[in-house]
């Protein structure tokens, strides 16, 4: 492969599009697939890689590693990179030099921190969602926490604190694996940033994510400290995370104590997800998993349990992460008034086809996407319309595994619809989900829209392009 051009990374990520033609690389060498795209047997995920490297997607779908597939990329060769990957520079007064790498699929929100979701089309790929695909949602920076030195300490405000190593969170108390999905708060704020701006990350449908969470439940780790959660006399259980910002600011959250007990052999003091370490960005070493409840409780690299008669008075429990009605805005909001999120109610999104797709069928199609309730509520039923709403089809909803009352995970649903005569080349596509209490969507997002863009849980629309 001597005698090729070199270029640089920076040449490569400038062909992301077929105008600019596609290149991606592997290993040391640069290839242009742009012709290769049509054919490609695995269709537009190839797109995926398009301006950088192919390897962690190969890694992803090992039907590639084979010789016959190498050889069928070198015919796409055009040239060799020489450089080695810059690593960006390493400043020492950037707060965020420790942070992870991360997967080249994630889809930043933000840099730093780093706030990222995957792409819609490898959201549903598995029902356990691969630890590097896990949306991230970071407030602060990624802290750097030595496993051997790490104590859990565990009391009461203003009393005595107890300490647990990690070694005895793993191998002294039993330990319990639950499937639980995480949503953020702001999951589809995009939905309600069409309506009336609003402060935050614009997410679109996949800052949510599903794992299997390991460790000893709160009950026992509590029990383990002489507290019996059914008789302790507080009002929250405060959790206190070990990122802290420059000004030091840390991260906490809070759970009201009778919320505790309901789930407490529920509640994962967990030390692995999907079965290894929990990586950095979610949480290494430790993470309290609360199943049902929104995103910001789940406190990552979780230092502090600190039995408390108060909520945590952590910004993010106090002056976030609240509801509000559609007319508070920043110059009337009282933050006071408003109850912390803990529970989020039914929500459900279609990930295929994907917004402004062109289908291959005028006749129907078939619609695929995700729903999920809080606080256990599992799905029964999802329907999807072809036009606007006036008719519906009920999905065929795949079971969990989990009981209906204590569906910590998330359901998978697919239904093929027909496409209405009438279409003038375009339909929009819609599903709203119901939970096992007969709780159901919003149709429209206009009446829920609150300034913090928190629990924008109304119909998914997406409009979809249909063949003449
Ligand atoms: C198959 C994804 C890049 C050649 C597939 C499949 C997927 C996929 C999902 C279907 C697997 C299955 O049906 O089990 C990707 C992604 C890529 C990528 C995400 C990069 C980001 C490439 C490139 C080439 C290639 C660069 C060749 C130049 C093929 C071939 C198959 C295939 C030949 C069929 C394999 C078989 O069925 O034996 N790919 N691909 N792919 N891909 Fe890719
Ligand atoms: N815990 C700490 N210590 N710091 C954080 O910034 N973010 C919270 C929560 N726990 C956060 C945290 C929010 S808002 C969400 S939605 C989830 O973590 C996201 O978890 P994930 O990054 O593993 O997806």
């Amino acid at each position: 492969r001597d005698g090729l051009p070199t270029y640089s990374l920076a040449d490569v990520r400038e062909h992301k599009t077929v105008k600019d033609r596609v290149w991606v690389t592997y290993k040391n060498g640069v290839y242009d697939v742009t012709d290769y795209l049509s054919q490609h047997p695995g269709g537009n995920k190839i797109m995926l890689g398009a301006g950088g490297s192919i390897e962690p997607f190969w890694d992803m779908y090992g039907v590639h590693k084979q010789p016959e597939m190498y050889k069928l990329l070198e015919k796409f060769r055009i040239g060799n990179i020489t450089e080695m990957e810059e690593r960006k520079a390493l400043s020492e007064d950037d707060p965020y030099a420790n942070d992870p790498r991360r997967h080249p699929a994630l889809i930043p929100s933000a840099e730093k921190p780093y706030n990222a979701e995957p792409p819609v089309s490898l959201l549903m790929q598995d029902f356990l969602t691969p630890n590097d695909l896990f949306f991230v949602r970071n407030h602060l920076p990624v802290p750097n926490i030595d496993p051997e030195s790490f104590n859990l300490e565990i009391g009461f405000e203003n009393g005595k604190m107890r300490g647990l190593t990690l070694d005895v969170l793993k191998k002294k108390l039993p330990s319990k694996t639950v499937a639980t999905t995480v949503q953020c708060a702001g999951n589809r704020r995009s939905d309600m940033v069409k309506i009336k701006p609003v402060k935050g990350l614009n997410w679109g449908i996949a800052a949510i994510s599903t794992a299997e969470w390991t460790g000893p439940t709160l009950n026992s780790v509590l029990r383990a400290c002489g507290v019996d959660i059914d008789t302790v006399d507080c009002g929250h259980i405060q959790f206190e995370g070990l990122d802290k910002g420059p000004d030091g600011t840390i991260y906490g959250a809070s759970i009201p104590i009778e919320l505790a007990r309901m789930l407490k052999d529920d509640i994962i003091v967990a030390h692995q997800m999907n079965g290894v370490d929990i990586p950095k960005d979610h949480g290494y070493p430790l993470r309290i998993i609360i199943p049902g409840v929104v995103g910001a409780r789940q406190v990552k690299w979780l230092g502090k349990i600190v039995l408390s008669k108060d909520e945590s008075t952590s910004h993010w429990q106090q002056r976030d992460y609240k509801g509000f009605n559609s007319s508070i805005d920043w110059h009337n909001v009282d933050f006071d008034s408003s109850v912390a999120i803990q529970f989020l109610p039914v929500q459900s999104a279609i990930c295929e086809p994907e917004d402004g797709e062109t289908l291959d069928d005028d006749e129907e199609v078939t619609v695929k996407g995700y729903a999920w309730s809080g606080g256990g509520r599992g799905i029964y039923r999802v329907d999807v319309s072809a036009d606007g709403g006036k008719t519906w089809t009920s999905a065929t909803v795949e079971p969990n595994g989990q009981s209906p009352y204590k569906s910590w995970a998330w359901t998978f649903w697919e239904v093929t619809v027909p496409i209405p005569k009438e279409h003038e080349g375009k339909v929009e596509l819609i599903c709203k989900a119901c939970d096992s209490q007969y709780n159901v969507q919003p149709d429209s997002v206009e009446g829920i829209w609150n300034l913090r863009g928190c629990l924008s849980n109304a119909w998914h629309r997406i409009n979809v392009q249909v063949p003449k």
